[in-house]
């Protein structure tokens, strides 16, 4: 149990008192979208909020944010099952944070994998609620170790993205308290989060914002949680509502609903102001925590460690999931003369999924230089990318554009009256994926110029994102144009999922002036948009790249074949409409691994995909997304390191046995019916064979179960210790996992686990100790202890279970 952080509230109290009404409303809302406004009165800083679960982004979103460390994603920090290993990356995290000025990190991300379609798979941990909890308290102790305040979010019901403004998820009471919250309550009662983010949708009725029932009476009344419940960006649509149902921070400002309707419903007497003080001290005891109340007051520096990034290295290492090896793996290079690098992953690497949780990486490992790193110089690897399955372009970079009024990389931007008179100009750097558009009043159009540097001749692809209407000019071309406009509008979709269009057009290797006319949409409510650019070289057809691939496979002595998805197919705010790999990544692992049978497949992408090819590569690696190092970790794993990885989710074997699949509301409403039959649970109790069962993981050794014994008793909790031996030649790392068997109809459930490492034949102990929460029941009357006969099963994945005992029942 984390000790609870004292803060000294007779302080808070005295620095209470010192602030008007008008400024205790006015800390409620933010000051910007990142920041809450200082209160000189109160000695209180400025706090600053940063996303999020792959690392501190800083306070900005979109093209101008600063270079970041980017981590592995959240699934892939699941996948290593181990508490330790998410205090560590906590802490760096944290660490980072504190570097920037970040006080406040918006992650991690706890909503579990209800459906394999949901947005923001890759940014939650489980389908599991029990592994779930345990990676959330090992990550917030880790941040909040450096002084920096963990947001655990989205409470609660947020498992999906479709319509998530909207929806309401109609959740019993027995399923919300033994399936959705335990990770939010572990967070608060364990890990003493300092800081809790209130989604967007409702539940049972109620928005998250406006939720007294669980804001109030579960999260802060029951559980006693005594930090901040910020509202998710633009989540607070109320003013008494929301500040009188536990709400305490209105997230982005200045703008929003609090502010003067809230001191005038104090005034009024509708919200009393022992509520308002209630939600300031809150604000000051976190300031408190992370150091923001009068600037001596901060915890000490301490420097993000030197060897951070091979530390994220080892971390996408231990998330990486072995999930087939017919011995092809560990690649020997000394067997070696050429190997065939090929696939659309292989050339476009997919780092991190897409949303608010992105970050621009201050450098990315490509799978070239790491498989060349791990194979030395003297293997030649040749790179195909087989099929081309993405819906956007990378951002045009600064190699190839240049502004042709101060030459520097990038690109020229004009802002034109309604005349055509130019109002101001400036550089802009595309290589992020958008920049911020201000659409000042007397602004009707914007124009783009850059040189581009063509390194071949052919067809070459320019890419607008945003909205408005596009022409561009080529010198030699008819001008080319489209019209782009959203729907509807939400500033959170063009954000976060803005829309984009390919322009064609042939050229040849040389420099060519091109300009983009862009005449913004203006019957949006807001004053900027956004502006972004994509570009292409000149490639194959998909037959043609399919062929260049196959035949560099068939002469190759191994293959690593990368396929997977995309930011843009993984992102926050929308759904996956499906589970097939996009284009025709399918066909190309089936050609290449006819075309030669020592092929590894590396599947790089966050959520499940089915792979109706699942059994033809010789060997087959789950990457995850594995964060800016993750490359050099795959070609770790491919040449021998232990892949640590075990899957935190199910991965189905066709999309019509997923238990739950659609994520699109019926008149506004999710009904969560299946209760927790969600993910094995669901497989279990229908006796369905998943493609590869959750937990499953395989060592590059081998591993038997001894023996186990449980002590301890069903009431008060077990003690689980298992007896494996490393039976193979070499050392590994197993994941020992123990399930409840209930007695009756209820399926198995996870309710421990340990990490251990073993030599060749040596034998280990693991310790699994089951406290009496987790055994127990949501009743009628709350929680219960079980009763009756249960089995405890000890094993390598819910559907390798080798040991199996009585759990005892009290004397
Ligand atoms: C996301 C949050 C995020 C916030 C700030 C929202 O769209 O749902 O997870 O922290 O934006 O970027």
């Amino acid at each position: 149990m984390t000790r609870r952080q004292t803060v000294d509230e007779a302080d808070l109290t005295r620095r209470l008192d010192a602030m008007s009404l008008k400024e205790k409303v006015t800390l409620l809302t933010g000051g910007d979208a990142w920041t809450l406004t200082p209160v000189a009165a109160a000695g209180l800083a400025s706090l600053t909020l940063s996303d999020g679960p792959v690392g501190p982004r800083g306070p900005s979103f979109g093209g101008d944010t600063p270079p970041a460390l980017l981590f592995p994603s959240p699934s892939s920090l699941a996948a290593t099952w181990d508490e330790d290993t998410a205090y560590e990356t906590g802490r760096l995290m944290g660490l980072k944070a504190r570097e920037i000025g970040v006080h406040v990190l918006l992650a991690p991300t706890v909503n579990l994998h209800r459906s394999p379609l949901g947005g923001r798979h890759f940014e939650c941990y489980s389908e599991d609620p029990h592994l779930t909890a345990r990676v959330t308290v090992g990550f917030i102790r880790g941040v909040q170790s450096t002084g920096v305040a963990a947001t655990v979010k989205h409470f609660v019901g947020n498992d999906s993205e479709t319509q998530r403004m909207t929806y309401d998820a109609r959740i019993d009471e027995k399923t919300l308290r033994e399936v959705y919250l335990p990770p939010f309550e572990a967070a608060v009662r364990e890990a003493d989060v300092w800081a809790v983010m209130a989604a967007y949708n409702s539940v049972n009725g109620t928005t998250m914002t406006e939720n007294g029932r669980l804001l109030t009476e579960v999260l802060k009344q029951e559980w006693g949680f005594d930090g901040v419940v910020v509202s998710d960006w633009q989540a607070a649509r109320t003013t008494e509502a929301s500040a009188v149902a536990g709400l305490d921070l209105v997230m982005p400002g200045p703008d929003g609903p609090w502010g003067d309707a809230l001191i005038a419903a104090v005034e009024q007497g509708a919200v009393p102001p022992a509520v308002i003080d209630d939600k300031v001290r809150r604000i000051l005891r976190l300031a408190a925590r992370v150091g923001a109340l009068d600037e001596a007051a901060g915890p000490g520096h301490i420097p993000v460690p030197s060897n951070v990034r091979s530390r994220m290295r080892q971390l996408a290492v231990q998330g990486s999931v072995l999930l087939r090896n017919d011995g092809l793996l560990p690649l020997r290079p000394g067997t070696l003369r050429k190997v065939a690098l090929i696939g659309p992953n292989a050339v476009r690497f997919a780092t991190q999924g897409g949303g608010s949780a992105q970050v621009t990486p201050e450098h990315v490992v490509t799978p070239l230089d790491g498989l060349r790193r791990a194979l030395g110089e003297d293997i030649e690897i040749t790179v195909h990318p087989g099929v081309f399955p993405h819906t956007k372009l990378l951002p045009l970079d600064g190699g190839t554009a240049t502004d042709p009024v101060t030459g520097e990389p990038g690109v020229r931007l004009d802002y034109l009256d309604a005349d055509g008179n130019l109002v101001s100009d400036e550089h802009k750097d595309p290589a992020n994926w958008w920049f911020p558009i201000v659409l000042g009043p007397g602004v009707a159009e914007l124009t783009v110029r850059t040189r581009l540097g063509l390194r071949d001749s052919g067809t070459h692809r320019l890419s607008v994102i945003g909205t408005g209407h596009f022409t561009l000019r080529v010198p030699g071309h008819e001008p080319l144009t489209h019209e782009q406009l959203q729907e509807g509008d939400d500033i959170a979709a063009l954000l976060l999922n803005p829309p984009s269009h390919t322009f064609a057009f042939p050229a040849v290797r040389g420099e060519t002036d091109i300009m983009l006319s862009v005449r913004p949409q203006r019957n949006l409510p807001y004053p900027v948009t956004l502006l972004g650019l994509g570009y292409d070289v000149p490639r194959g057809t998909d037959e043609e790249e399919l062929e260049a691939a196959v035949t560099a496979a068939a002469e190759a002595d191994a293959v690593v074949l990368m396929v997977g998805s995309d930011s843009d197919t993984e992102a926050e705010n929308v759904d996956r409409t499906t589970l097939t790999l996009r284009g025709r990544q399918d066909e190309l692992v089936e050609q290449v691994c006819a075309a030669n049978p020592r092929t590894a497949v590396v599947v790089n992408a966050g959520s499940p995909f089915v792979l109706p090819w699942a059994e033809r590569p010789a060997a087959l690696l789950w990457s995850w997304f594995p964060g800016q190092e993750g490359a050099d970790a795959i070609a770790d794993v491919l040449t021998g390191t232990e892949p640590g990885g075990r899957l935190p989710t199910t991965f189905p074997a066709a999309e019509a046995d997923v238990p739950v699949l659609s994520t699109r509301p019926v008149d506004g409403t999710l009904d969560y019916s299946e209760g927790g039959l969600i993910g094995y649970r669901a497989y279990t109790a229908r006796g369905t064979a998943p493609l590869f069962p959750f937990g499953h993981g395989l060592s590059y050794t081998t591993w038997d179960y001894e023996d186990f014994a449980v002590t301890g008793d069903i009431e008060r909790g077990l003690s689980i210790r298992v007896t494996v031996r490393n039976t193979g030649g070499r050392a590994g790392r197993e994941v020992v996992q123990a399930y409840l068997d209930p007695a009756g109809d209820e399926p198995q459930r996870l309710i421990g686990f340990a990490a251990v490492e073993a030599g060749a034949s040596e034998v280990v102990m693991a310790s699994i100790t089951v406290p009496a929460e987790t055994l127990s029941i949501w009743g009628a009357a709350g929680w219960v202890p079980r009763t009756g006969p249960h089995r405890i099963r000890v094993g390598r994945s819910v559907a390798d279970l080798r040991l199996t005992a009585a759990a005892p029942r009290p004397s």
